[in-house]
């Protein structure tokens, strides 16, 4: 019997209409265009402004997005995680909203919380259990109100973060396509460089937790920076050498877009031609685990069948990674 390999067969995405610039940014707070962009790269990011508004209406409209195009039914899927860091409450789950919001009725669902590698880490969940046999049609989503953890007084976090949404579906084939491997690592090194400290179940909201600021993103820039470079070019760089690949074998690179610096720094590493790295950071700043499906749907059509794709992340814990993936289909 031929091996079971898990295979994306289709992609959905959403980003909210509101676009958030950096001139808009710079007069709010002490920053300025200049700045925002040679540092980190970012021209503009999306809001989802309507505070009824969480994370699941973006994740449902990129299902929703996704359902439409590869016209999957919904009564199929046996399977919904979302990796998110911002689910709309502490439970049930974002995905369990998903199911909700679009119809999903014959399947489990959990959110992944690895913060900004979730969709990697969902992405290898999801091969898994496609490989035992165990679930046939797997949505995995990637999905992000950044905006509602963001200090917008704060002008070292306030112009990095945006809110998206991306969803991929993963089938079983019996093709030599899919999901080939997979490295992911934990370092609680990260763990007090980057985080959010109110809102669980050491500090659950008060007023002293309100009156402190703790609601926010904390993040120390030049430490993170210096582990996500060295930290997502070695994971790209040995599943490269586990599969015997080059980076001419490379297709393309979708780095996690948290900086264009790290990006950019990540690809001279590994030595690959800036053509083959996807990046969208310019429009979308840092969409956390959105970030990589929100990429795959921006850049779909370019995307053929056969193509070695590297996908690689880094966030808090700190948590990284890397995917290596053959591209199932073409897209006209
Ligand atoms: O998503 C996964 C995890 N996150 C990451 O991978 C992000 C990693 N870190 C970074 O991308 C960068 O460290 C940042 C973009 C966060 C910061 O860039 P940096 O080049 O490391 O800047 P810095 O924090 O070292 O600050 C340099 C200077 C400081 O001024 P002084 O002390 O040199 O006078 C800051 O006060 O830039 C100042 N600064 C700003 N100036 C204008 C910091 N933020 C701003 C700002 N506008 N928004």
């Amino acid at each position: 019997m031929s091996k079971i390999n898990a295979v994306i067969t289709g992609v959905g995405g959403y980003v909210p209409d509101y676009v958030l610039t950096n001139e808009e940014l710079s007069n709010m707070m002490d920053t300025s265009d200049e700045w925002i962009t040679t540092r980190v790269g970012i021209k503009e990011r999306r809001i989802l402004k309507d505070k009824e508004l969480g994370t699941s209406f973006m994740a449902s409209k990129a299902v929703e997005d996704l359902l439409a195009k590869s016209g999957a039914n919904p009564e199929e899927i046996d399977l919904v995680i979302c990796a998110t860091t911002t689910p709309d409450y502490i439970f049930p789950s974002c995905a369990a909203m998903v199911t909700q919001n679009v119809g999903i009725k014959n399947a489990v669902a959990f959110d992944i919380q690895a913060a900004c590698a979730g969709f990697i880490v969902g992405l290898t969940t999801a091969t898994g259990l496609i490989e035992s046999g165990r679930f046939k049609k797997i949505l995995v989503i990637g999905a992000e109100k950044m905006s509602s953890i963001t200090n917008y007084e704060d002008r070292a976090t306030a112009p990095l973060f945006g809110d998206a949404a991306g969803a991929v579906l993963v089938e079983p084939t019996t093709e030599e396509v899919g999901i080939i491997d997979s490295i992911l690592f934990t370092d609680g090194v990260g763990i007090t460089h980057l985080n959010l400290k109110a809102g669980g179940s050491v500090h659950p909201a008060s007023h002293e937790t309100v009156d402190k600021r703790m609601h926010y993103i904390y993040q120390e820039g030049q430490f993170v920076f210096k582990h996500a470079v060295s930290d997502m070019s070695d994971a790209t760089v040995r599943i490269l050498e586990r599969n015997h690949l080059t980076k001419d074998d490379i297709a393309w690179l979708i780095p996690h877009q948290a900086n264009l610096r790290i990006i950019d720094a990540v690809a001279q590493r590994v030595g690959l031609e800036y053509d083959k790295v996807i990046v969208n950071i310019n429009r979308y700043g840092n969409t956390s685990a959105a970030s990589i499906p929100l990429c795959m749907w921006e850049s779909e059509k370019k995307f053929k069948k056969g193509d070695n794709i590297i996908l690689t992340a880094f966030g808090a814990g700190f948590t990284w990674g890397a995917v290596y993936l053959k591209w199932g289909y073409n897209k006209e």
